[in-house]
């Protein structure tokens, strides 16, 4: 059976004394939490406090982004084994506000990955198609184009460090999350072009979180597909009740 895996993606929120305090809370509220897996993605500039804080927990810690490179000259990038000093074990990679908003391609995304394995940590890289992909019936091809090429010439012995992220972009940041449905419809495909590229018994292992507006009152529902192992939180993170209600839903029985 896959551990549910639920990521809180901070985006750019938190100072590092909020995100300290926010860590403090959800470390006593999470301490005897079981059967799911649960890591804290702050700003680059929290995460070594909140490493202090997570100190002797369970709870994981991953970076929001880094770059492809493990030291250079290229201002304000942050390399994956800095990441990994600073008390990472997880990385988000290829989040739809970096692929909009930063110009990151599916090329880019597989640098990360390949990065980020090869630092040891491990990724969470996020796919999914806009609401205009999804009107003219393109999500599967979208989704398809960046698994296939986010996962270029990954190993198929590295994929149970491999997270992926299913975020439909229309349901980030807008309160309209994608139905039970059509999570698990997009899961499964997701699920099967693994088993393509990787054989069935990998596949079967690869955790595949859905993301977009997750919250307290809508994670069960989403979380009891059979495809669906876990989430990645981006507002309702941001408070320790919230993500603990998510968090507490997200057990499979
Ligand atoms: P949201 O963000 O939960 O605020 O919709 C999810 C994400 O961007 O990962």
């Amino acid at each position: 059976m896959r551990t549910p895996i639920i990521a809180g993606n901070w985006k750019m929120y938190k100072n590092v004394q909020e995100a300290v305090e926010l860590t403090k809370g959800l470390k006593e509220m999470l301490s005897s939490m079981k059967g799911v897996e649960v890591v804290l993605c702050p700003p680059f500039t929290d995460l070594s406090e909140v490493a202090k804080v997570l100190e002797g927990s369970a709870i994981g810690l991953g970076g929001q982004d880094c770059y492809w490179l493990n030291e250079g000259a290229y201002t304000g990038e942050i390399a994956p084994r800095m990441l990994k000093s600073a008390g990472c074990t997880y990385c988000i990679i290829g989040h739809s506000e970096r692929r909009t908003y930063f110009h990151e391609t599916n090329e880019t995304v597989n640098k990360k990955v390949m990065a980020a394995l090869a630092e040891g940590l491990k990724p969470i890289m996020c796919v999914g198609e806009t609401l205009k992909e999804r009107e003219e019936n393109r999500t599967f091809a979208v989704v398809k184009n960046h698994v296939e090429n986010g996962l270029k010439g990954v190993n198929g012995n590295d994929m149970d460090r491999v997270v992926i992220a299913y975020e439909p972009v229309w349901a980030i940041g807008t309160g309209r999350n994608a139905t039970p449905g059509q999570a698990q419809e997009v899961h499964a495909y997701i699920r099967k072009l693994l088993g393509a590229l990787y054989g069935e018994s990998v596949a079967a292992k690869v955790r595949i979180q859905y993301g977009g507006s997750v919250k307290p009152e809508n994670a069960a529902e989403i979380m009891k597909e059979r495809d669906v192992d876990g989430a990645l939180v981006g507002g309702a993170s941001l408070k320790a009740d919230s993500f603990f209600g998510i968090i507490k839903k997200s057990v499979k029985e």
